[in-house]
């Protein structure tokens, strides 16, 4: 029987291995530059949690959850999303106690059964970052200029931000008055999927990229003018701000995203590299979550940004990502007695940060030295009986062709 991956995955081949940790060490680098912290939850939580924090009317966790009852009857959902099992860990390790204000990011697995296309897997890596305790437009801003800066590191500089305001609840149900209103009076030309929305989170009928869904929502009443006095200048402080910093943006009122727990400011970067998926990441405030959960009012924003998507728009502008990492020497060993020397050469060698490598195939010489080549180590130490006999090994740097007598103990010298 042949094994398939289950639809919707990927393997990380070796060959490409290099990409995804030159994402994740810039990510890691450029969290730190922003003094943000890592958090990791567990994989899978109880269903409960995206049900109340993410919202059950919204397709993700309506539509595309793993979810399963254990042995112990418990239901249990693979994380879906990163934001509600981070709210969750910093309340229950009762983490306002220790500081009024939490920075935080992960990388981690997030599982969604979705239609598999480019960009859009059933199991995709995500780095995300949270702002906890604080409504100032500067966390907004903080997390824009993150995610910014980590695109920028990975050679990408063609996106486009695009923002908007969805306001508080109470200004989000007088406009979600409005717009039922107003698509209630256009229903039979609504597609299929837009009818039924409309009974259900009419809001997401603003982000239907159905043709005509577009049409009537292109008229539709913006949430923009149903915000509060309040609200209106928050955002245009947001704008104001990126303005100042040189953060281009274009604001899109038909950003409401897909998840219940969003207020005010929500925003995504949108790359036309990505084709149909083309959201890079998005994010927002979650001013209501934490209370929703149980906890203190407490204010927070975020973003999450799918590192797939990261690494197709990073090659598609022609990203390197660096070389994939090879030893630094590759040792010809051309009998066991030069086998057992090179094996106490390598180990010395590894004790000092020094990469080895040699052959575990017992090839030929030609064999062995074209193996260096391939895998790109910097020199070849060759050992066969003159060198025994000699206990000067003949190091050969790949790059010029030229050599040398090494004696066995002085070869760290010659390497540094
Ligand atoms: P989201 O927009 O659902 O937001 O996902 C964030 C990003 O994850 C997307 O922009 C996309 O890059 C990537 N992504 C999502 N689904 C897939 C998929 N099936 N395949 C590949 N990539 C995908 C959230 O998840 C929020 N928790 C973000 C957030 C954090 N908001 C506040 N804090």
């Amino acid at each position: 029987m042949k094994f398939q991956k289950p639809k919707g995955t990927k393997d990380i081949l070796p060959k490409d291995i290099h990409k995804w940790h030159f994402v994740e060490k810039t990510i890691r680098e450029a969290t730190k530059l922003f003094n943000f912290s890592e958090i990791r939850t567990p994989t899978f939580e109880y269903t409960e949690l995206f049900k109340r924090g993410v919202g059950s009317e919204t397709d993700i966790v309506g539509k595309e959850m793993y979810t399963f009852v254990d042995k112990g009857g418990e239901s249990i959902t693979l994380k879906p999303e990163g934001t509600a099992p981070v709210m969750r860990a910093y309340l229950e390790n009762s983490l306002s106690a220790e500081s009024p204000l939490h920075k935080l990011y992960y990388i981690t697995s997030m599982f969604r059964y979705e239609k598999p296309q480019a960009g859009r897997y059933r199991e995709h890596s995500q780095f995300g970052g949270e702002i906890i305790g604080s409504d100032s437009i500067d966390t907004d801003v903080e997390l824009i200029l993150l995610a910014k800066e980590v695109y920028n590191r990975c050679g990408i500089n063609n996106f486009k931000l695009k923002i908007n305001s969805i306001g508080k609840p109470s200004e989000r149900k007088t406009y979600v008055n409005a717009l039922t209103d107003y698509l209630k009076k256009h229903f039979n030309r609504l597609s299929e999927e837009s009818k039924k929305r409309l009974g259900t989170n009419p809001l997401r009928i603003l982000d239907s990229k159905s043709p005509d869904d577009l049409i009537i929502t292109k008229e539709a009443p913006k949430i923009i003018e149903h915000l509060t006095k309040d609200s209106r200048n928050r955002f245009d402080l947001v704008l104001y701000e990126l303005t100042r910093l040189g953060v281009n943006y274009e604001i899109d009122f038909r950003l409401v995203r897909g998840l219940d727990y969003y207020t005010d400011t929500t925003f995504e970067f949108i790359s036309s590299d990505l084709g149909a998926q083309d959201a890079l990441g998005g994010g927002g405030r979650y001013d209501g979550l934490i209370e929703l959960l149980g906890g203190k009012p407490t204010p927070g924003v975020g973003f999450g940004s799918g590192i797939e998507r990261l690494i197709i728009v990073a090659e598609k502008n022609g990203f390197t990502f660096g070389e994939p990492s090879s030893p630094k020497v590759y040792f010809i060993a051309l009998n066991s007695s030069a086998k057992e020397i090179a094996f106490k050469i390598m180990m010395e060698l590894r004790k000092k940060n020094i990469s080895c490598e040699t052959d575990l195939l017992v090839r030929s010489m030609k064999a062995q030295m074209r193996e260096a080549n391939k895998i790109g180590s910097d020199y070849v130490f060759i050992i066969g009986d003159d060198e025994l006999k000699n206990q000067k090994g003949i190091l050969k740097k790949m790059s010029d062709g030229s050599q040398q007598n090494v004696e066995f103990d002085k070869l760290r010298e010659y390497l540094n």
